[in-house]
């Protein structure tokens, strides 16, 4: 016995940007954005907006949908960059707002971020040490890029998606991996209050873009090559294909990979950009509450991100 996904939620800024808007800020243009990487918008936390009040929101709208009561909650796990503290976690600020007291932590895959969380939590409810565990993924990617810089801040966007997950035997595959290459993709901290080193600024997120999409391009087909192989299924096999939302080119070269039909590889990057670990359950909300995923429907979800790391997941809908 593993897991399955009892329901999700998701809550976004309530300022959508556009291109255009963005155009007006930066030298930049809707034609560039959305030409190279299919982002038309993106949500912006603005004013008292942060991290844990999208949690929250999305935590709230996923254990009303589960029909569980928050003290059935067993385990809280977050996935985000970087919270609304260096400390407390996110997932302790979730717990305290939720008022439930559990084990609650944060992990930082990057992207990969709600595949790994999906991974411990099938552990834990596989060895009956959790019954009920919420899992939210939550970033404000607004914070973290230098807004100067036109060649990364219009790619990112900000987000928070939750699910709950119980008892079930939906995972039929999951693989998680990290293989350096961390100098493509970071963001450096300061230095602190030491007095015995110089001081150094924080820095902001820094990507070499073309080295992380052909990354991309070559290990997302890599890993699905290799979840498909592990089950004996074909491309034909799998119903959906829930890609991180990173650029609209790199799912579409996926796709052609595996020459499938566009309608298997869904997107929603238009209206909401890279919000990172969020990506793949707000697209997850967005299909269910569709009506496109049903009892039986085959997913393959497959993340990468920072580190570099990749999360791949076949799954079927219970
Ligand atoms: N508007 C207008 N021009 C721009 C912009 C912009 N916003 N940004 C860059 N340019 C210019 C550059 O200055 C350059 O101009 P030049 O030719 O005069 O020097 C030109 O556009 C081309 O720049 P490239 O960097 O070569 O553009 P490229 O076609 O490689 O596209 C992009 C850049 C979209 C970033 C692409 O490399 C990419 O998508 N990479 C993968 C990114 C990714 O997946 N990130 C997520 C990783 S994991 C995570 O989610 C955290």
């Amino acid at each position: 016995m593993g897991l399955r996904i009892l329901s999700t939620g998701i809550s976004l800024p309530k300022t959508a940007v556009s291109n255009d808007r963005l155009a007006t800020m930066m030298n930049t243009s809707d034609q560039w954005i959305s030409s190279r990487t299919g982002i038309k918008y993106r949500h912006i936390a603005s004013g008292d907006e942060n991290l844990t009040s999208l949690s929250i929101a999305a935590a709230g709208t996923a254990i009303e949908r589960a029909a569980i009561r928050v003290s059935d909650i067993d385990m809280i796990i977050c996935s985000t960059m970087c919270g609304d503290y260096v400390f407390p976690s996110l997932a302790c600020c979730v717990a305290e707002a939720l008022g439930v007291t559990c084990p609650a932590f944060d992990l930082n895959a990057a992207c990969s971020g709600f595949i790994y969380a999906l991974d411990i939590a099938d552990k834990f409810i596989s060895t009956g040490r959790s019954k009920h565990i919420l899992i939210v993924c939550a970033e404000m990617m607004s914070r973290l890029c230098d807004w100067t810089d036109r060649s990364t801040c219009v790619l990112f966007g900000d987000g928070a998606a939750a699910c709950v997950v119980g008892e079930g035997n939906a995972i039929k595959y999951i693989n998680l991996t990290s293989d350096g290459h961390t100098h493509l993709l970071y963001q450096q901290v300061g230095s602190g209050n030491s007095p015995f080193r110089p001081q150094k600024e924080p820095g902001f997120l820094v990507m070499a873009g073309q080295d992380v999409f052909k990354f991309a391009v070559s290990k997302v087909g890599q890993q699905t090559e290799l979840a498909l192989q592990a089950l004996n299924l074909t491309p034909d096999d799998i119903d959906l294909y829930i890609l991180h939302q990173a650029n609209k080119r790199i799912i579409d070269s996926a796709r052609a990979r595996l020459e499938q039909p566009e309608e298997k590889f869904p997107t929603n990057i238009d209206r909401y950009g890279n919000t990172s670990s969020v990506t793949i359950p707000l697209l997850l909300d967005e299909l269910l509450e569709a009506g496109s995923i049903k009892k039986g429907t085959k997913l393959l979800l497959s993340a990468f991100g920072a580190g570099m790391t990749t999360g791949t997941c076949v799954m079927i809908w219970e």
